[in-house]
């Protein structure tokens, strides 16, 4: 049996523009999001990893319509977003963000109840309701709303801020929860608490998560599924077991190398990426990990991979493998 699709993604593309100097030199774009495609499939945790830079965030923004496309569409239960079947603001509703910085987010005038029921309130719901919605919110993300509903953000330590910005994102009861980097700010022992609780809540709610981090490790432990972006653009997806396990992209290689290993034994003395860091204004010819790929033959210059394959399988965009070849 097949999943069913919560989210489509097809053919995102954003671009930012470079100011030119005074002479009018420069200009260019920078491709943070270049042609990318992918399905959210309901109730599963899918992973976005890559290097700084890659385009991550800005996928997560322009899936939450934060900012525009400059190419692509949203499709949502088989529905176009922004179109008559369904309006922006019917969108918005279902899909939420965490992002890292649990201080920014906050407003530091408003107790976290407030906080809290402030979306529901703009949204219709009467203040007795949503100060009530904000409670059980509260007691979901484990901290008492006797003692907390009335506290200001500089009364909680990190991880609570974190805990009170989940209660915010699930206050419209979203289907789809975008966590950017929510937890790479907290220590570890909080982090895997906080980790725990996202997993939690996913269950009881039956919500869907995109889940982008850094942390490898953490990819690992909270994903059915991982994306891997470089500069722009998907290089390789599959199960997290395949990515992991078995990763085909030479990119996807390097990148696991990097992960600080457990085992002493397995520690490598080798940087696991050779070559210039990842340019978004200039992109590379071809593949554009070829100027950084051991496995480089003369055509990954010329030609692009295209990354072929339905979302149960493990498609790569890398001409070593046959499926990639554009025909
Ligand atoms: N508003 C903007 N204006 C110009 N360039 C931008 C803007 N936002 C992002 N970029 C550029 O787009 C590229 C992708 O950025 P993005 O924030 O999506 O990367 P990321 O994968 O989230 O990185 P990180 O892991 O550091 O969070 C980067 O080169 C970044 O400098
Ligand atoms: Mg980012």
């Amino acid at each position: 049996m097949t999943t069913p699709t919560l989210l489509e993604v097809q053919g995102l593309v954003k671009h930012f523009p470079l100011k030119k100097d005074v002479f009018g030199r420069g200009g260019g774009v920078v491709r943070a999001v270049d042609g990318v495609s992918f399905e959210v499939l309901k109730g599963e945790t899918l992973g976005i990893v890559g290097e700084s830079g890659c385009g991550k965030s800005t996928t997560a923004r322009l899936l939450m319509q934060l900012l525009q496309a400059d190419q692509g569409e949203l499709i949502f239960e088989g529905a176009g977003v922004n179109t008559r079947a369904l309006s922006l603001k019917a969108f918005r509703r279902q899909v939420q963000m965490v992002f890292q910085d649990s201080y920014a987010s906050l407003n530091p005038r408003l107790t976290m109840e407030d906080s809290i029921a402030f979306a529901p309130q703009v949204h219709g719901l009467s203040r007795e309701l949503s100060l009530a919605r904000a409670h059980d919110l509260l007691a979901r993300v484990g901290l008492d709303p006797k003692r907390f509903a009335e506290r200001y953000p500089h009364e909680l330590s990190g991880g609570q801020r974190q805990r009170v910005n989940i209660a915010r994102a699930l206050a419209l009861q979203p289907r789809l929860v975008i966590l950017d980097e929510a937890v790479s700010a907290l220590d570890k022992s909080v982090e895997a608490q906080v980790l725990n609780l996202l997993m939690d809540l996913k269950q009881a709610m039956g919500l869907t998560y995109v889940f982008i981090s850094h942390d490898l490790n953490v990819v690992r432990y909270m994903c059915d599924r991982v994306m891997v972006m470089y500069l722009g653009q998907v290089v390789e997806m599959g199960p997290s077991e395949a990515i992991f396990e078995n990763p085909r992209h030479p990119y996807t290689q390097a990148l696991l190398r990097s992960v600080p290993s457990m085992d002493p034994d397995h520690r490598t003395q080798t940087p696991p990426l050779a070559g210039d860091p990842p340019n978004p204004i200039n992109p590379p010819s071809g593949c554009r990990f070829h100027p950084r790929c051991a496995q480089a033959r003369p055509e990954c210059a010329l030609q692009v991979p295209l990354l072929r394959g339905d979302a149960a399988a493990h498609p790569v965009a890398c001409l070593l493998y046959p499926a990639s070849h554009p025909t």
